[in-house]
């Protein structure tokens, strides 16, 4: 076939929405056409049909083995994404006590945001001081006030800083914005109160999010006056199909769950994971042309920044100018940050990254 601009594709290592495996995507593509064999495409498909009935309940069935999530533990999927959340969750949560956050960036910024028009809140852990580029310590947690939950972002999507673990305080609601690295990792589930993650990154469609929770969580009825489909528990009674749901996008996600296990499943995913990390922080770390302004502990494997050790607008954009025409896309750093940052969610391959270091290398020589 002619190599041609509709058939190929390139390196995208966009935060989000961003690349979806090639399987995933002609499967997708076929059931858009005809959904096996019924006639009809998947967005066609009526959401309170036994064939969609068989797709949710195969979706949750998947989440359930793939986190090993113990039976007291709930699913829903809402829309509106993972913003949606940052204002359901102290609608719901925040009451009696301020609710704590450990500010990380951007995204535990706007949660603040939201959280404050709903009630007080109280910064228990910062690294503010620092520009994000690393992760707080969290060791005085105890000594800080009663809370009604506990906000942390496991993954700084736009600073580029990850968690290894988290710190619960003493009978506090333990809540996780998972947006950027779910699924990228195996973790001890038992461990969080209320998970919640837009799907965009390492599930597919964008302005849906699934949240895990245990059911009193969900059936906790907000402290306002509002309406129905504000509230977690009327979307856990209705299975998540309160209104007419995203079809196509729970559907995809499906799909993702069916490539992780056909691709050796979460540890397998994990390990990948980490060696494209190492070996693009290795790179990054001897080279005389870039640096990674985090610090090393806290450096994500799913959003990797760098930028240039000495500022050079016209050399950043003669980069990014020449990635592109080279087939290496969306490197250009979050608007908020500027820099570099390239994604490597577990779409990613580790020859893609490669090529991209090998890329970056020639850039160097050539600079
Ligand atoms: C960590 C994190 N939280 C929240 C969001 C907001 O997600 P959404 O656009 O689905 O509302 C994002 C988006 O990139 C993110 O990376």
């Amino acid at each position: 076939m002619m190599d041609t601009p509709f058939n190929r594709r390139i390196h995208n290592f966009g935060a989000g929405p961003s690349l979806l495996p090639e399987a995933v995507l002609r499967e997708l593509q076929e059931s858009l056409w005809n959904y096996q064999g019924t006639g009809m495409g998947i967005m066609e498909i009526n959401h309170r049909s036994p064939i969609f009935d068989q797709i949710l309940s195969e979706l949750e069935e998947r989440f359930r083995t793939l986190l090993r999530l113990p039976s007291s533990k709930n699913i829903l999927f809402l829309p509106g994404g993972a913003s949606y959340q940052f204002a359901m969750i102290p609608l719901h949560l925040l009451a009696g006590a301020p609710a704590g956050f450990v500010h990380t960036g951007h995204w535990t910024q706007k949660a603040m945001d939201e959280a404050k028009r709903v009630g007080e809140i109280c910064v228990v852990a910062s690294s503010e001081k620092e520009k994000f580029y690393s992760l707080p310590s969290v060791e005085n947690l105890e000594t800080s006030p009663s809370l009604s939950y506990l906000h942390y972002c496991s993954n700084n999507t736009i600073e580029g800083t990850q968690w290894n673990s988290f710190k619960k305080k003493t009978n506090t609601a333990l809540v996780i914005d998972m947006s950027s690295d779910f699924l990228s990792r195996d973790l001890d589930w038992s461990s969080f109160d209320l998970v919640f993650a837009g799907l965009q990154k390492n599930l597919g469609a964008a302005s849906l999010s699934i949240s895990v929770a245990e059911k009193y969580l969900f059936e906790t009825k907000p402290k306002l006056t509002l309406p129905h489909f504000l509230h977690w528990s009327e979307h856990l009674a209705a299975g998540s199909r309160l209104n007419t749901p995203h079809t196509l996008g729970l559907y995809l996600a499906l799909l993702m769950l069916r490539w992780i296990e056909s691709s050796g499943g979460i540890s397998s995913i994990e390990k990948r994971n980490q060696q494209k990390a190492d070996e693009f922080y290795h790179f990054i770390d001897s080279s005389s042309l870039f640096w990674a302004p985090v610090q090393k502990e806290d450096r994500s494997r799913m959003n990797l920044v760098f930028d240039l050790r000495e500022t050079n607008l016209a050399l950043s954009q003669r980069l990014l100018k020449e990635a592109n025409t080279a087939g290496f896309a969306a490197l250009e750093g979050h608007r908020v940050r500027g820099g570099f940052r390239a994604s490597f969610y577990n779409s990613q391959s580790l020859e893609s990254v490669r090529e991209l270091i090998q890329f970056l290398t020639e850039f160097e020589r050539r600079a």
